[in-house]
């Protein structure tokens, strides 16, 4: 059994607060709904000693929370920061007052401007007014602000830290503020802090993603011990953004943690988040970016479309309806993909196709790629009619007319020459093939199969469509097809396409 990741949000203070038009509150209200229904444990409302905006913000949302979240509120050690955020979260069930305070040595010294014994005075003091003044049932978050820099004060920090814990801190959050170097560095703080820390203290993660590297760090704490993991809904925060709740929660869920949270609600949520905030998603986001089920080179399309229907993906990380996705893995064709992409365009498209024609137009598809980038579709099916349904070659018909029961006239030029025969035979196909026997040029013909078509697929009232497998003289088999409104004529030019294929 593992241990079960508490989830708490932070969208709302620290990803609100990087916002270029911060939320209002009816926007808060809106996000705070999704993320009670995602099922996240924990959500910080905001800081509401900032504005009276968010004061009201907090307010309401402490008023519509319920048993089911943890609800706080940030405050610097300040008393009447922390007043202001206790008095936003009266009405909540289970209320929380988080405050915090800078104890890296570059940070104390150069911003705080003060000697690490008077943060840490102002550190316990502010717990204890916090617990001397919230609810029996509120809870104290204590964050060390900057924790990813105290490496070199690390010893000193854990002291504070158990004092704080002795004041009455609940929960012990260490921010990663600015990454900026190794994550394992970062979690071997993390380790030192859950192993001098009594057992009933949570320790809480909180990462921002300055390198790139948020999602890892979070991840592996969570592996050091680390039971609350402070994230936000598509990343959002201050500069390069907090921890991706949806990275984290897919990464954990991939490892088989038993993460308690409504996966497939991420991607709506994720293009809500996005709409809402004005924060596009990047083309290449993990999971929810628009290219996260895009293929292009031969070798992943083939994986992908071998492995599409399975859970696990040769070329993707979970099937994309586990986080609330349609299952289009987009096979986009560029000059770097193959016969797979071409075979699986058209037929996606609704056209027949069969891999041996697919590999046959690959060449025209690919070089036309090559002048343009991605092909859009529409040109990939132009290629595919040009070349599938309109073959050229030597052979060239002019007419193939009816003169009795089985007994068809063929006119035809083969190079420059013209010839002209009644063939006869059971139905067109076998006349036709006889009257080019006549003029020297007997087919062997494999198979033949005629079926009707969805005229306005084909655009202007095609109706029949005829595939023919000839075989040639080394005995492979190839196949031509056409589409006609007559039937007689979708057989007639199916096989001088194949006649073409034959003389090319
Ligand atoms: O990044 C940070 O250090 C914070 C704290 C206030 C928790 O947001
Ligand atoms: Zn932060």
């Amino acid at each position: 059994m593992t241990r079960q990741p508490f989830f708490y949000d932070i969208t709302l203070r620290d990803g609100n607060q990087s916002l270029k038009k911060p939320w209002n509150l009816t926007e808060k209200e809106l996000i705070f709904n999704k993320l009670v229904d995602f099922g996240v444990q924990g959500i910080e409302v905001g800081f509401p000693a900032s504005s009276e905006l968010d004061f009201q913000a907090c307010r309401r949302l402490a008023e519509i929370s319920t048993e089911k979240t943890v609800v706080s509120a940030l405050a610097r050690t300040v008393e009447k920061d922390i007043l202001r955020g206790i008095e936003a979260i009266a009405p909540c069930k289970k209320p929380r007052l988080h405050t915090f305070i800078a104890m890296s040595p570059f940070n104390m010294k150069y911003v705080l401007n003060k000697e690490p014994h008077e943060v840490r005075k102002l550190a316990v003091d502010a717990v204890k007014f916090a617990k001397e003044k919230l609810p029996k049932n509120g809870e104290i978050e204590f964050s060390i602000e900057h924790f990813g820099d105290c490496a070199e004060n690390i010893d000193y920090v854990i002291e504070t830290l158990q004092e704080v814990v002795a004041a009455g801190a609940h929960v012990i959050n260490l921010p990663n503020t600015v990454e900026r170097e190794r994550v394992k560095n970062f979690v071997n703080l993390v380790e030192k802090v859950y192993n001098a820390l009594p057992k009933d203290i949570i320790i809480s993660v909180h990462c921002h993603n300055d390198l790139g590297m948020a999602t890892a760090s979070t991840v592996e704490s969570y592996f050091a011990g680390a039971t609350q993991l402070e994230c936000s809904l598509n990343g959002l925060g201050e500069r390069a953004g907090n921890t991706n709740i949806y990275e984290v929660a897919v990464a954990l869920h991939n490892c088989g943690v038993d993460v308690p949270l409504q996966l497939n609600h991420i991607y709506e949520l994720a293009l809500t988040v996005s709409e809402m905030a004005h924060v596009k998603i990047a083309e290449l986001a993990p999971l929810i970016g628009p290219q996260a089920l895009a293929h292009r080179s031969g070798i992943h399309q083939d994986g992908a479309i071998k492995t599409k229907d399975m859970e696990k993906g040769a070329y993707r990380p979970i099937h994309p309806t586990l986080i609330g996705r349609k299952d289009d893995e987009k096979i986009g064709f560029t000059s770097q993909s193959g016969k797979t992409a071409v075979f699986e365009i058209i037929k996606d498209a609704g056209y027949p196709i069969t891999m041996q024609e697919a590999v046959r137009i690959t060449p025209f598809v690919k070089e036309a790629a090559e002048k343009v980038g991605e092909l859009p579709v529409r040109n990939i099916l132009d290629i595919y009619f040009e070349k599938i349904y309109n073959i050229k070659g030597d052979f060239r018909l002019v007419s193939f007319e009816k003169l009795a029961e089985n007994v068809f006239n063929l006119k035809f030029f083969h190079k420059d020459k013209f010839f002209e025969f009644d063939g006869h035979g059971n139905g067109p196909v076998d006349a036709c093939l006889d009257a080019l026997k006549q003029a020297g040029f007997p087919q062997k013909l494999v198979n033949y199969k005629q079926s009707a078509i969805d005229g306005e697929l084909f655009g202007s009232g095609a109706v029949a469509m005829t595939v023919i497998h000839f075989e040639d003289k080394a005995g492979n088999v190839i196949v031509s097809r056409a589409k006609d409104e007559s039937t007689i004529n979708a057989n007639v030019k199916a096989i001088f396409n194949g006649l073409n294929l034959l003389s090319a």
